[in-house]
């Protein structure tokens, strides 16, 4: 099981290095885990001049699966726009293909209060965003800047999907929803632009084969609103990449704290990329103030969905649990009542956790 470690920017590295102790206590119990570091984002310009230098790309290619920090940084902002870290992370997702993104927003009975929406709409909230990662306006040409005919400025990019692209996702997201509460919600904006009107007939065509899945369809604009207004309605939602990049933070929100949301990005053969859903948060880096918990339970996930290591993804999510339930909080979760805690003492918790597990 060869894993490639990239800790990224900002708070990255600390958070990174709880996570990977819940893979040595995992290796000490016989796990065949061997962690090869690289960098990405802002530390691969810093070392290399690129976001996504080959050395990187070696070490992913040669990888099972790669754990991700967060990258990004506001040193990195003012540089030419091919060298910023978030394109270290585009490029990464498309050199490996790495067109289905998993991110549940599930909200742990212990964080309830977390939410600034009221308990009641959110409590028992476990929806998963599935969104296309390779495609879509974020990778469409044309793209670029430049004059029009007359003379002016002007900027474009191409919302564009091929057949297979769409079809692709689709599986991945009927297989998904049919391994939980089979329903799927798919996210588009058919009323007004084609590519999604596309998108929504490819749908149509794959639910044939899935008639346990109930297929249903809904404009991103009004989903936006269903998110906040009764999101317990969702179990599996499916968009394109930018709706999902939107609607994906939106849902996390849901549940108060990003600081506990994983994600994962997946090959067609299951190789994949997991990392927090949150970003580098460069104001606490540095300062062992964050929340490590998103980076360990995207660990779990790549159990999971990479190795098919079940068992040892429920015991790393059982020991997370257990720690919650003891009130140990991060500041970005804490509350009233609770013991606030470090980025590492939260680390100390799991790892004494999943050792009791
Ligand atoms: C995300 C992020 C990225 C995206 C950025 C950092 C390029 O917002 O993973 O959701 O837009 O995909
Ligand atoms: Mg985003």
């Amino acid at each position: 099981m060869k894993i490639a470690i990239l800790p990224g920017d900002g708070i990255g590295p600390e958070i990174m290095a709880q996570a990977v102790r819940m893979l040595d206590v995992l290796r000490e119990d016989g796990l065949p885990l061997e962690l090869e570091y690289g960098v990405l984002g802002g530390a691969a310009y810093d070392r290399y001049g690129v976001p996504y230098p080959d050395e990187t790309a070696r070490l992913v290619r040669a990888a099972d699966a790669v754990l991700l920090g967060a990258v990004g940084g506001p040193q990195y902002d003012t540089l030419d726009r091919p060298l910023r870290p978030e394109r270290g992370l585009l490029a990464i997702r498309k050199d490996l293909g790495l067109f289905a993104n998993l991110r549940p927003a599930i909200l742990y009975p212990e964080l309830a209060n977390a939410s600034t929406l009221k308990p009641e709409v959110v409590s028992g909230l476990d929806i998963m965003i599935v969104r296309e990662l390779t495609g879509d306006i974020y990778f469409g040409q044309p793209r670029g800047m430049g004059v029009t005919a007359g003379g002016e400025r002007e900027a474009y990019n191409t919302m564009r999907y091929s057949e297979s692209e769409v079809r692709r996702i689709a599986h991945v997201a009927f297989g998904i929803a049919a391994k939980r509460n089979r329903r799927l919600c798919s996210v588009d904006k058919a009323n007004v632009l084609e590519t999604t009107e596309f998108w929504k007939e490819i749908f149509i065509e794959v639910a044939k084969e899935y008639p346990e899945v109930e297929l249903s369809h809904m404009y991103v604009d009004n989903a936006a609103m269903q998110l906040v207004r009764n999101p317990r309605q969702f179990d599996v939602m499916v968009t394109g990449n930018i709706f999902g990049d939107i609607l994906s933070d939106e849902a996390s929100m849901l549940t108060g704290s990003i600081g506990m949301l994983p994600s994962a990005s997946l090959d067609a053969n299951n190789k994949g990329l997991y990392e927090p859903s949150h970003g580098s948060a460069p104001d606490i880096a540095g300062k062992n103030l964050a929340n490590p918990l998103a980076t360990i339970l995207s660990a779990a996930m790549m159990l999971r969905y990479t190795f098919n290591r079940n068992a040892e993804a429920l015991r790393i999510e059982a020991a997370v649990k257990a720690v919650l339930g003891k009130g140990l909080r991060t500041a970005d979760i804490w509350e009233e009542g609770c013991e606030k805690v470090s980025c590492s003492a939260m680390g100390d918790a799991v790892v004494a956790a999943l050792r009791a597990a």
